[in-house]
């Protein structure tokens, strides 16, 4: 299978206290054209810290950023910022936890799904992003594509602003979708809905995810391969099935243990 990304030694430690803080621990990782992988752990194990890396969004002085990120070819944890932001909403889309927070509340749908395209894109008539926005909508499986399009977010369920955030985040058609806690905020059967989604997107546009949760339960049913995250280090990893059903770790066991009876039954 051809690569697509590679994360080589990546440790990331706090500066802002007295005592420097590791909170990215020799996090590896390879990850194939068309591949899901998830990362799981509980809250505070470095989930979001190595999403950001890749993504290109930790920036900060009081930080230190060790290690390689490739993607493609490239080297992008020590690439310059403009670099990097040709990468970011092109090649690598981003989607978080909370898409009332990632939505501006004043802006209409439309213009904020077309974001990626006016940055990435700027030769492209309104028409064609319009044109564009509207099929990314739909893609996502919202209804009144047009009419969502004219909407503000506080006019969307919980369920249809992600929706939307994938959408925005789909737009320039990126190689690497990175998902961290996506699906978090909103209920179960709208989570599954969700997962149901990327998984179509992934089959369809062999886009590659980087799917990041504390749920075990949602990376089973969504990722070929998991990671497992605790303290800043890979504790476990291996295929889906593999650390699923037989898991070496106790940590892993517990967090298996630790899946609501309903969610088994749901999920
Ligand atoms: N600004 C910061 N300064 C120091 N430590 C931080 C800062 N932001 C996050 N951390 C620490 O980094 C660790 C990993 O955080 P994070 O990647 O957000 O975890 P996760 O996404 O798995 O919940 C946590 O222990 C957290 O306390
Ligand atoms: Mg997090």
């Amino acid at each position: 299978m051809e690569r697509l990304l590679e994360i080589k030694n990546l440790n990331i430690e706090f500066h802002d206290h007295d005592i420097p803080e590791r909170v990215v621990n020799n996090f590896n990782l390879e990850l194939a054209k068309g591949e899901i992988v998830g990362i799981v752990g509980e809250s505070g194990s470095g989930k979001s810290m190595t999403a950001m890396a890749i993504a290109g969004l930790l920036r900060r002085h009081d930080m230190e950023k060790k290690g390689e990120i490739i993607f493609e070819g490239k080297e992008l944890l020590h690439a310059s910022r403009s670099e990097v932001r040709q990468y970011q909403g092109d090649d690598i889309g981003m989607i978080f936890q909370e898409p009332m927070t990632s939505l501006n509340p004043v802006k209409r749908i439309g213009w904020q799904v077309e974001e990626s395209l006016r940055i990435h894109r700027p030769d492209m008539s309104k028409e064609e992003r319009y044109r564009r926005a509207i099929e990314s909508l739909r893609d996502v499986e919202l209804e009144e594509p047009e009419k969502v399009y004219r909407q503000y977010p506080h006019e969307l369920s919980g369920g249809m602003r992600q929706r939307v955030m994938i959408a925005a985040a789909m737009i320039c058609e990126p190689k690497l979708l990175i998902a961290d806690e996506p699906t978090t905020a909103l209920d179960v059967t709208i989570q599954l809905q969700i997962v149901k989604l990327l998984q179509r997107l992934n089959q369809e546009k062999q886009t590659s995810i980087l799917f990041i949760s504390h749920d075990l339960s949602l990376v089973k049913k969504l990722c070929h391969r998991i990671i497992v995250m605790h303290d800043g280090n890979i504790v476990e990893s291996g295929s889906t099935k593999e650390v699923f059903y037989q898991p070496k770790e106790e940590y892993t066991k517990q967090l298996i243990q630790a899946i609501p009876k309903l969610e088994k039954l749901i999920l």
